[in-house]
C-alpha cells in the first residue's frame, strides 16, 4: 500500500509499504477515506521528536471497515467509523477511569502511558495517511457513523483528534456558560477551543496568535481576534475583561512557542495565559511540551524545562490540566452535535489533497503558509481528480 514515510528531517514521501493486516482478532481493518496532517505531525517532521525514520505518520484517521478479526462482535465490515489517535484496550487501570490517553496495556513501555497511530514515544502503530490502517481492539477504538458519514466527511474525520482536543481545552479550563476564555494558537487546535467554547455558551472568546488567515476562521464564528504582533496580548485580554482578566485560558500552541520574530520559548504562552486569566480561573493546556528537547536553542528548553510564572499562577489560585486528549471522553457527543448541524468543524479545512500531494502540503502546513490552515489528505482521490 501507498503511505506517507518519515525519512528524516522535513523529508517525507509517499512510497509502497507492506499492506496493514489484521493481527490479533480483535483488530479492525480500516480503508482510509480521509486523514488529516496535524501540528503534532510537525514536531515529528521537523525531527524535534524521537520519530524513527521508515516510521508512517497519521493519527487523524477515518474510512471503512473492509475486514474484522474473528473476535470483534460490534464493528461490521462495511462501517464507516473515525478512529480516535489514541489507541487503547478499555480494561485497564487508566481506561476504567476513562484515561483513554494513558492506556497501559497498548503502551509497550511499562514506565509509560498512552499509545497513537504513528506517533513518536506513543507505541509502534503505523500511522493512518496510508491507504489501510490496523485499528487495535476495534470494538473499543472505532466510532461508527451514520448515514451522512460521506456527505459530512471533513467534520467527522476532526473527531479523531482535534475537535475533542479542543473542547478538551476547555474542560481543563472549566468552561461554563457566560465564562471569558482566551485562546493562545489560532492554528486548528485553537480554533476548535474557541468552537468548542462557543458550543458551551462562553460570553467571550478571544484568540491570540498572529496569522492573519488563522485569525479571520476564529472572527468567523464569533470570537474576538488578538494579533500579538501588533498589541500586547495580556492587555488586550485585560481591556476586554475590565482589567479582570479571563476567566478560562486554553494553550493550544505547545512547547515551539515563538514570538512574533519566530524566536522560541516554550513558557510564552504559559506565561500570557497566567498573566491575562483572573485570580481562581483555570487554564487547560492541550499544546504538546516535551520531557527533553535537544532541538531547542535554550539550556532549559533543551532538558524540556520551562520558566513559567509559577509566583503568580500561585499567587492568583489558578488551576492547570495538562496533557493529551482522551478523545472516547466526547467523540460520542461531539459526533451527535455535527449530526444534528449544530457544530461544523470542517469550516477551517484549507485543502483537500491527494496522498501524492502529501509531501508538497507537509512544506506548505510546516511554514504556516499563508491559507495552509487544516489539510486533508484522500488517499482514494486521484491526482488527476486533484488537477481539475
Ligand atoms: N493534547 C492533545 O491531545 C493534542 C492533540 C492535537 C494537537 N496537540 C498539540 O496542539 C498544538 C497545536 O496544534 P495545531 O494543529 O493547532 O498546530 P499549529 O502549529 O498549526 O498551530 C499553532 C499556532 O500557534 C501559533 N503560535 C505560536 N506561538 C504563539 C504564541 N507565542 N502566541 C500565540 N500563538 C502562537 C502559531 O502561529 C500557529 O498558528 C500542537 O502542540 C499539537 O501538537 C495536542
Ligand atoms: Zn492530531
Ligand atoms: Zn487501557
Amino acid at each position: 500500500m501507498k503511505a506517507v514515510v518519515y525519512h528524516g528531517p522535513k523529508d517525507v514521501a509517499v512510497t509502497d509499504v507492506p499492506d496493514a493486516e489484521i493481527e490479533r482478532p480483535t483488530d479492525v481493518l480500516v480503508k482510509i477515506t480521509t486523514t488529516n496532517i496535524c501540528g503534532s505531525d510537525l514536531h515529528m517532521y521537523e525531527g524535534r521528536t524521537s520519530f524513527e525514520k521508515g516510521r508512517t505518520f497519521g493519527h487523524e484517521n477515518m474510512g471503512e471497515v473492509v475486514e474484522i478479526g474473528t473476535g470483534v462482535e460490534k464493528i461490521k465490515v462495511g462501517d464507516r467509523v473515525v478512529l480516535p489517535f489514541n489507541i487503547s484496550c478499555g480494561f485497564c487501570k487508566n481506561c476504567e477511569r476513562g484515561l483513554t490517553n494513558y492506556c497501559l496495556t497498548t503502551q509497550p513501555d511499562p514506565s509509560a502511558a498512552g499509545a497513537a497511530y504513528g506517533f513518536a514515544e506513543m507505541g509502534p502503530y503505523g500511522g493512518g495517511q496510508a491507504e489501510l490502517l490496523r485499528v487495535p481492539f476495534g470494538d473499543h477504538n472505532a466510532l461508527r457513523l451514520g448515514e451522512d458519514a460521506q456527505d459530512k466527511e471533513n467534520d467527522y474525520v476532526m473527531l479523531s483528534d482535534i475537535f475533542p482536543t479542543g473542547y478538551h481545552a476547555t474542560e481543563m479550563a472549566g468552561v461554563i456558560p457566560g465564562d471569558s476564555v482566551v485562546i493562545a494558537g489560532a492554528g486548528p487546535v485553537g480554533l476548535m477551543a474557541a468552537l468548542s467554547a462557543t458550543i458551551k455558551g462562553a460570553a467571550k472568546v478571544m484568540v491570540v496568535d498572529r496569522h492573519p488567515d488563522r485569525l479571520a476562521l476564529a472572527e468567523q464564528i464569533g470570537a474576538i481576534a488578538i494579533d500579538d504582533s501588533k498589541v500586547d496580548p495580556v492587555q488586550a485580554v485585560l481591556d476586554e475583561t475590565m482589567g479582570l482578566g479571563a476567566d478560562r485560558g486554553c494553550e493550544c500552541v505547545g512547547y515551539q512557542a515563538h514570538d512574533p520574530q519566530g524566536n522560541e520559548d516554550p513558557a510564552a504562552t504559559l506565561n500570557m495565559l497566567i498573566n491575562s486569566v483572573r485570580f481562581t480561573g483555570g487554564i487547560g493546556t492541550v499544546g504538546v511540551f516535551v520531557p527533553e528537547d535537544p532541538g531547542a536553542k535554550g539550556e532549559l528548553a533543551k532538558q524540556g524545562k520551562a520558566a513559567i510564572d509559577f509566583g503568580t499562577h500561585w499567587f492568583k489560585g489558578q488551576t492547570m490540566g495538562n496533557g493529551q486528549c482522551p478523545v472516547k471522553k466526547y467523540n460520542r457527543r461531539l459526533r451527535d452535535l455535527i449530526a444534528a448541524d449544530k457544530a461544523k468543524p470542517s469550516w477551517i479545512v484549507s485543502h483537500e489533497i491527494s496522498l501524492d500531494q502529501a509531501a508538497d502540503a507537509y512544506r506548505n502546513f510546516d511554514s504556516r503558509s499563508e491559507g495552509w490552515t487544516k489539510v486533508v489528505i484522500k488517499p482514494g482521490m486521484s491526482h488527476e481528480k486533484e488537477a481539475n
